[in-house]
């Protein structure tokens, strides 16, 4: 099939990592969840390297990191999401990506605006922060992670804050998207939103 591009942008914990890859298992595409990359230049970050150098040596190996998803990293990805080098160090990986063959979605905060500003569809998915942080709480809970409440809100508000008033690419809904907001949806009607979105696209 040919090569089109699905993107998917949103806030922290808005449930673009579950909307993604359904999306991808039904049109049959590839998914690529960005928030990684820069998730694994955070954790090299943390280790001591410097953010820029660490992007440029990125490596398949380094996403299989189970630690990418602790609360700890996720702060470290959104500080050195910032700079300019670490995002351009993480440019072509993605839009060689997104131009593959049989289909990708991308899932990040600048996909629809910067990485691939001509996707066949965009999805913004966005949710208030309360409910955002109460699915990340659970979802920490459920790792076994110890946390409270009201930490996991102010990181997700940290975090969006930082993500959404950067100078280069800061989150944002691209002008052609379309936006879902998942906070009255359960997981299942997220889901069929997205679909019956992207498929009114494609
Ligand atoms: O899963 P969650 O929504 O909490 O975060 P993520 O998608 O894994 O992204 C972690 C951090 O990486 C974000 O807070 C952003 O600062 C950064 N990021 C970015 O700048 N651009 C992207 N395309 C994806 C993530």
């Amino acid at each position: 099939m040919a090569a089109f591009t699905i993107a998917i942008d949103g806030p922290a914990a808005a449930g673009k990592g579950t909307i993604s890859k359904a999306v991808a298992a039904h049109f049959g595409a590839a998914h690529l969840d960005t928030g990684l990359l820069y998730r694994a230049v955070g954790a090299r970050m943390l280790a001591g390297e410097t953010p820029g150098a660490a992007a440029q040596a990125l490596q398949a190996e380094d996403l299989e990191n189970s630690a990418l998803r602790s609360a700890e990293v996720a702060q470290a990805a959104s500080e050195v999401a910032v700079l300019p080098e670490v995002r351009a160090a993480l440019l072509t990986f993605q839009r060689e990506f997104a131009r593959r063959d049989g289909g990708a979605v991308l899932d990040g905060r600048d996909i629809g605006t910067v990485i691939c500003p001509n996707a066949e569809a965009k999805l913004f998915v966005t949710a208030n922060a309360e409910v955002r942080a109460r699915r990340r709480f659970a979802e920490l809970q459920e790792r076994g992670a110890s946390t409270d409440f009201a930490r996991v809100l102010a990181d997700v508000k940290a975090r969006d804050h930082r993500d959404s008033t950067r100078a280069d690419a800061p989150l944002k809904a691209a002008a052609d998207s379309v936006v879902i907001d998942t906070s009255d949806m359960d997981i299942d009607a997220a889901v069929a939103a997205a679909i019956e979105a992207v498929q009114a696209r494609l």
